[in-house]
């Protein structure tokens, strides 16, 4: 496609990940907040969604993620999903507190799959991380209604915890192995933005050990993230932190809540702002000034050193 949107360090942006809400109903110890940009102006409009979404499809995009917050706060979600020009991948990433009595409804209106964060399936754990101990089972009913609603496969996000949930790895491993390959285990490298340093665990062991114990390894193109295939079960690692291949394989271009372009999560200093008046032409100018802006976070970690043959050469 020759009107691909690349940015100077020769990644090609592919997906669109749009935050809808900063609302959540959880309390989690380490959120990002990713949908996150100061006071929240106004919630991006269902219009504004489908303008982006639509001048991003003639970019050749065709992947679009939604998050919050929690995307299920909006109660709009559904008309939103339904609304978005043509696209081959649809998916959410949400808390599923609330998804037990949508998933069909959300599945219906278009929506492919989701990803469900959870961190723990001790309920005492589960509470010391979300704030909300009793939702844990109204998550895992979420879990079975998404399966009936054919929202696979489904992604089970663990962002990993030192002292609190780092034995609970092969737990969520045979848990997963319940759900006969509808279900993906994601191990997530904690990303210290609020405080949370006592909480890391050290990545390296995690990685050593589920290489010692795969059948076989995979690497996706994405962030060349790894995926281990143990007992039957797919669990893909995310590594972010100090990782040039990360940085350097990232396709994705953000959406704030309120409405800005952003270029990488880590980064708050060079938002744009799509108005709710934007006209398509003007949101197209924007998103190439945002690709124009895109840097990898990590570039320079000789550990990890950021390559530019590592786009082109894999799979
Ligand atoms: P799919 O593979 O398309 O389902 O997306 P995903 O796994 O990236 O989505 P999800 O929302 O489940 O995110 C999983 C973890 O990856 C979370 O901890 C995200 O914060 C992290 N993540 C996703 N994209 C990025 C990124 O661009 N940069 C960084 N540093 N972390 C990211
Ligand atoms: N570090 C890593 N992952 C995080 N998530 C939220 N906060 C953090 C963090 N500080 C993950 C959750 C959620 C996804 C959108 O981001 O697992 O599912």
């Amino acid at each position: 496609m020759n009107n691909e949107l690349t940015d100077p360090y020769g990644r090609v942006i592919t997906s669109l990940r749009i935050s809808i809400t900063q609302k959540c109903n959880l309390n989690c110890i380490y959120c990002h907040q990713e949908g996150k940009n100061g006071k929240p102006r106004r919630e991006i409009s269902l219009d504004t969604i489908v303008k982006i979404a639509t001048s991003a499809t003639e970019f050749g995009i065709k992947k679009v993620k939604f998050s919050g917050g929690e995307p299920l706060m909006r109660s709009d979600f559904e008309d939103i999903i339904t609304a978005l020009p043509d696209l081959k991948d649809i998916s959410a990433t949400t808390n599923g507190v609330l998804l037990s009595k949508r998933a069909a409804s959300l599945a219906e209106s278009g929506l492919y799959r989701v990803n469900i964060s959870l961190p723990s399936m001790n309920e005492e754990n589960y509470g010391k991380i979300t704030g909300s101990p009793h939702s844990l089972s109204r998550v895992l009913d979420g879990i079975d209604a998404a399966i009936d609603a054919g929202l696979t496969p489904i992604k089970l996000n663990m962002v990993l915890l030192k002292g609190i949930n780092e034995f609970e790895i092969n737990d969520a491993i045979h848990f997963v192995d319940n759900y006969n390959g509808n279900v993906i285990l994601q191990l997530i490298e904690l990303m210290n933005f609020k405080n949370v340093s006592q909480y890391m665990v050290d990545i390296n062991n995690v990685e050593k050990m589920l290489e010692s114990r795969a059948a076989y390894i995979e690497e996706r193109k994405m962030h060349r993230r790894k995926k281990y295939f143990i007992d039957g079960v797919e669990v893909e690692l995310v590594r972010p932190i100090d990782n040039s291949s990360f940085c350097a394989n990232c396709n994705r271009l953000r959406i704030t809540s309120s409405g800005k372009l952003k270029s990488c999560l880590m980064r708050n200093d060079n938002l744009i702002d799509i108005k709710e008046e934007a006209t398509a032409d003007e949101i197209r100018e924007m998103i190439i000034k945002a690709a124009k802006i895109r840097e990898p976070y990590y570039k320079n970690n000789p550990n990890r050193l950021w390559a530019k043959h590592e786009i082109t050469n894999i799979a």
